[in-house]
């Protein structure tokens, strides 16, 4: 399909000469949600880690816009691939607008171009733009994840990689964070999720990933999986 942005066939990666990730596939289409679900030291992070080239592919493919992905990390960035970490810390003394326009300079531009680029995150997330003037540490815990985000927007991606941006967030705030990355669709960019909040990140999805032990044990779109899949595919046929 010509809309595909990633595609990772068979992905075999882990650190050094270890193998933690031994067959993952998934794809991501162009205004899509895909997401990657797996329970802890699945290979989540390890699979984000070599798609976004701070792990070295050991096998299998990588593809991004129909060519293999081989540039170095940095590189891929200038490309459009966008990846918030898991874990992901803003600059806490730094504002709201600074904390953006840093997420912005690999693009090399100058900074009236980057204030603009800030206005349009502000209109995605409203709460930053009100708050632009204050420093990162006066905003709550989901308010920081979106700032991350939107950080991480400012590179301009056509590819954005979240890994677990729910984490450690309150139940109705999670609800919120997979709303303002629902709406992010909208603006034609595909997106990779990460996530422990199966229910709320499947419900944005339009395609899901389950990996156990390094491999994809279930894939489809999320339309058809459904909740007995995902137990199955968590929990194996004991459940
Ligand atoms: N830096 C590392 N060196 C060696 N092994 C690691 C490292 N980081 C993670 N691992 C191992 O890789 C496996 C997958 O981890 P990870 O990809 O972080 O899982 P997930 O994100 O799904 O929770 C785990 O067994 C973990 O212990
Ligand atoms: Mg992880």
């Amino acid at each position: 399909m010509s809309d595909v942005l990633l595609e990772v066939s068979g992905l075999q990666t882990g650190y050094g000469d270890l193998t933690v990730v031994r067959d993952v596939s998934l794809t991501v289409r162009q205004g899509e949600i895909t997401v990657l679900l797996g329970r802890n030291g699945a290979g989540k992070t390890t699979t984000l880690r070599a798609i976004t080239g701070l792990n070295r592919v050991q096998g299998g493919t990588v593809s991004y816009l129909g060519g293999a992905l081989t540039e170095a990390a940095h590189k891929r960035v200038a490309r459009g691939i966008s990846y918030v970490q898991e874990g992901k810390k803003v600059f806490h003394e730094l504002t709201i607008e600074q904390n953006l326009i840093l997420g912005g300079f690999s693009r090399g531009v100058g900074k009236r171009e980057l204030i603009s680029a800030a206005e349009e995150i502000y209109q995605l997330f409203p709460i930053l733009g009100s708050k632009r003037a204050l420093a990162a540490a006066s905003m709550s815990g989901g308010q920081q994840q979106m700032l991350a985000i939107g950080q991480a927007l400012m590179a301009k991606p056509k590819l954005l990689i979240l890994d677990e941006p729910s984490q450690g967030l309150a139940p109705v705030i999670v609800k919120e964070v997979m709303e303002r990355v629902h709406e992010l669709k909208g603006t034609g960019l595909g997106i990779l999720l990460v996530e422990q909040a199966v229910q709320d990140s499947v419900a944005i999805a339009d395609e899901v990933t389950v990996v156990e032990m390094g491999r994809t044990v279930l894939s489809g779109s999320a339309r058809d999986v459904s909740v007995d899949d995902l137990q199955q595919a968590y929990f194996g046929k004991a459940s």
